[in-house]
């Protein structure tokens, strides 16, 4: 594919800076892009269980198919290079490598994957590895899945079979995506596999998910000490609606059981006072010290958890105003009129404010933005081509965002579009596109939308000099 020359210079903003060595990159996750379901021995997961259910996504869309990336990775890994991204964050299908979840992998899936992930040294693209995206084979499941613990030692063990066999092609290494969105998402909301209605049962899957994360990095510590790892977190970033007292404890209340749940015990080592205010009569406690056996956080469980990674991964798409409801759970509504066909605002001071909270509240370990993306109704033009202004205005303004949160000293190390292409959308099916690249699942023709050539030309432009973050201030060589 020819592809157009760059255009004008990106206007970021000016106070946007990055390192010369940021991770400019792009993201996918396995069920989300790989098709092949059937294929080189891979075993059912619980997206493949729950999108053949009918009900549970936007027009029955499933993942059987999806970007059929299994079988066109190298053209994609072409098309990458060919718009000079540098680094490639991806996942790996657990139960193409491990298809009921125990015993040794799979040697097709490890083919599968020591293939692609050459084929981006080959390129000049660097990987970034997520263990889990959201993928649990079905076996585990039906032995009852992340709310049980022994499916964390399940995933330690296939953490560590992975680092084994894969641990030499990448050097950076992500545990478990959005555990909030696989507990919740998954065992409360019912809106995700596995699609369960109980927040017991998220609970649970949230602590059992958080003691993966220690047990895989825990294994590549041992296995693999040259790699560095981490978790990814969803943060949203979140205001009271008013000044009033119930809003703000609302707020509160939202903070402690989305974003603290999950940022306490990697970074602080114990859930905080008012996640537990608001789980123990799930069995939740801060430490675990003193449990009796069975109890769901054990003793030591937390010091698995916190053991020192790398970095840390945040993905950030929601500003919430948070208002006081009726019920215990309350209510909470976007900033914004809602710009994208999610429905999500456009407001790059939330990603600002996430990434100086995270680096002020909780770790100075280098941050990754992993995912940040917008979705709208993005179509073929009759010349051919994929208009999309308001992606490049979003994009333009998180990756602001990103540089001047650097500029004021938050150390970010990378950022990551999401997603490299349109693809499955979990509950939403392929009615929301995501992609900088659009996919035509019909003949699964690829064609760069117009925000794919901005983001290249704004990585050429970082290339050649501009946006520049300078290692010693102005007054130091003075
Ligand atoms: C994140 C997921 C990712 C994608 C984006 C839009 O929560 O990690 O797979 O669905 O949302």
């Amino acid at each position: 594919m020819t592809l157009p020359a760059a255009s004008a210079r990106p206007e970021l903003s000016a106070d946007a800076t990055f390192p010369a060595d940021f991770a400019w990159g792009v993201a996918t996750a396995a069920y989300q892009i790989e098709g092949g379901v059937t294929e080189g021995g891979r075993g059912p997961s619980i997206w493949d269980t729950f999108s053949h259910q009918p009900g549970t996504t936007i027009n029955g869309d499933n993942g059987d198919i999806a970007c059929d990336h299994y079988h066109r990775w190298e053209a994609d890994l072409d098309l990458m290079a060919g718009l000079g991204i540098p680094s490639y964050r991806l996942s790996l299908s657990w139960s193409r490598l491990q298809p009921t979840g125990s015993g040794p992998l799979n040697p097709e899936g490890v083919r599968f994957y020591r293939d692609l992930l050459q084929g981006c040294a080959a390129r000049g693209i660097t990987p970034y590895v997520t263990l889990y995206h959201w993928d649990l084979p079905q076996a585990l499941q039906d032995e009852g899945g992340w709310p049980e613990r022994r499916t964390a030692h399940r995933f330690g063990d296939y953490a560590g079979l992975v680092a084994d066999a894969l641990g030499d092609l990448a050097e950076h290494w992500i545990t478990i995506n959005e555990p909030m969105c696989a507990a919740f998402l998954g065992h409360s909301w019912g809106m995700q596999a596995p699609g369960f209605k109980d927040d017991s049962l998220a609970v649970r899957a949230a602590h059992h998910l958080l003691l993966a994360h220690g047990l895989a990095l825990a294994e590549f510590r041992t296995r693999r000490p040259g790699t560095k790892l981490g978790i990814t977190n969803i943060i949203g970033n979140l205001n009271p609606a008013s000044d009033s007292v119930a809003d703000h404890a609302a707020t509160e209340y939202w903070d402690a059981i989305s974003n603290r749940i999950f940022l306490d015990p990697v970074y602080r080592g114990r859930y905080a006072d008012a996640t537990v205010a608001a789980y123990g009569k799930y069995g939740l406690t801060a430490t675990g010290e003193g449990a009796a056996a069975g109890d769901l956080v054990q003793p030591g469980d937390l010091a698995i958890i916190s053991a020192p990674g790398d970095f840390a991964g945040i993905n950030h798409y929601t500003n919430m105003l948070v208002a006081a409801g009726t019920e215990s759970t309350p209510n909470w509504t976007h900033v914004e009129p809602a710009p994208s066909s999610f429905g999500w605002s456009n407001t790059p001071d939330a990603l600002h404010a996430v990434l100086k909270r995270v680096a002020a509240e909780y770790t100075p370990l280098p941050l990754y933005v992993t995912e940040n993306g917008v979705t709208f109704h993005d179509y073929v033009d009759p010349n051919g081509e994929v208009r999309d202004p308001r992606r490049i205005d979003y994009l333009r303004g998180y990756i602001s965002a990103v540089g001047e949160a650097i500029s004021d000293g938050v150390d970010v190390r990378g950022y990551f579009a999401w997603s490299f292409m349109d693809n499955f959308e979990w509950a939403e099916g392929y009615d929301k596109r995501f992609g900088l690249v659009y996919v035509d699942y019909g003949t699964q023709a690829r064609i760069p939308k117009q925000s794919a050539y901005w983001y290249r030309d704004t990585i050429a432009a970082h290339n050649a000099g501009l946006y520049r973050r300078t290692a010693a201030p102005a007054s130091a060589t003075a």
